[in-house]
């Protein structure tokens, strides 16, 4: 079976772009793939969270990844600080990582740019703590976005070099994983484009039917078609994009029937809408509640992925260790 690992940022509540946008395939394929799932809560370092807010956020990813579905029994969901190798591999990549390299990632220039007085070398060496993450697995494929590509790039570099430099070949060179058709993108309500924390626009996995429902009803719109089958506008779009994915395909062809003939209602669309996505956050809601009050369970769970994580990470460590030359007396 091959590898599929992804590291999951542990800032924030997930939202229905994280859901449709990921989650959901990630728990498709934890059948058909050996499943790594982590939170990045050494990467969330970076930026100086308060430790209560960086555990928060930690106990907040567990529990809704948990209600989404991850089952921790066929994939491994560990927390990435409960992982000691993924460091020690980081310091003997880092060896490899060249400072005009790392100055050069896109990221690491967003982030100068946004935050001046927090240029810490942890910003400047993310990309190899995220290739200590994949290739610590010697991970095959990670499913990632269009931010994330560069990253996954430098992974692959730092493989290639190691196993160059040492002769071995211990890192396979990780791969982007597409989920193919399944891949959505999911728009906001506000217009914008995409649903995002960032972009606050964001449905939340966690929030109960009523204000679900006010979000909903907020939506923005036109004045409506004026001509019989005409194209959508982009906010009209996105009202049917969303529906398309938590509605029955006869309501989204019931409403792209009153579309085309100009006798459509928002009113009405909006309504159904709203139903139909509390419909699919509510049972997720349900488990966020009951998983994140279950102390017990989340602490077997850590330990679960945490022990399935480590023996995959030390087996790898060992041939990095020796690769490199160190050796017991
Ligand atoms: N950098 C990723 C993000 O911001 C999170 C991440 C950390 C990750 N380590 C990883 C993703 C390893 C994939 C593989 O979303």
């Amino acid at each position: 079976m091959d590898t599929v690992l992804s590291g999951i940022r542990s800032t924030g509540h997930l939202h229905l772009g994280n859901y449709f946008g990921a989650l959901r395939n990630f728990v498709k394929i934890q059948d058909t793939y050996n499943c790594f799932f982590f939170i990045a809560d050494l990467h969330s370092l970076t930026t100086h969270p308060h430790p209560t807010d960086l555990h928060n956020g930690v106990h907040i990813i567990l529990s809704e990844y948990l209600a989404a579905g991850l089952d921790p029994y066929k994939c491994a969901l560990f927390v990435q600080s409960d992982i000691p190798e993924v460091c020690e591999l980081f310091v003997l990549l880092n060896m490899l990582a060249y400072k005009g390299e790392m100055e050069r990632t896109a990221s690491f220039k967003d982030k100068v740019r946004q935050n001046p007085d927090n240029v810490n070398t942890g910003l400047l060496t993310y990309p190899v703590l995220m290739a200590a993450d994949i290739l610590i697995h010697r991970a095959k494929y990670v499913p990632v976005g269009k931010d994330q590509e560069q990253h996954l790039e430098i992974a692959r570099l730092l493989a290639r070099r190691f196993n160059n430099m040492y002769g071995v070949d211990v890192f396979p060179e990780p791969q982007a994983f597409n989920f193919g058709a399944n891949l959505v993108k999911v728009p906001g309500l506000d217009g914008s484009g995409k649903m995002g924390k960032s972009e606050g626009n964001g449905i939340f996995l966690y929030e109960d039917d009523k204000s679900i429902t006010k979000k909903v009803m907020r939506a923005v719109t036109d004045s409506g078609p004026t001509e019989p089958n005409s194209p959508k506008p982009e906010v009209i779009e996105n009202l049917f994009t969303l529906m398309n994915l938590v509605s029955e395909s006869d309501t989204l062809a019931f409403f792209d029937e009153k579309w085309n003939d100009c006798s459509i209602r928002y009113g009405d669309l909006k309504k159904q809408l709203a139903t139909d996505i509390c419909k699919t956050v509510a049972p997720i809601r349900e488990r966020i509640d009951a998983i994140s009050n279950d102390a017990d369970y989340l602490r077997k769970v850590a330990a679960l992925g945490r022990d399935k994580a480590r023996e995959s990470a030390s087996a790898t460590l060992k041939l990095a260790r020796e690769a490199v030359g160190f050796k017991a007396f």
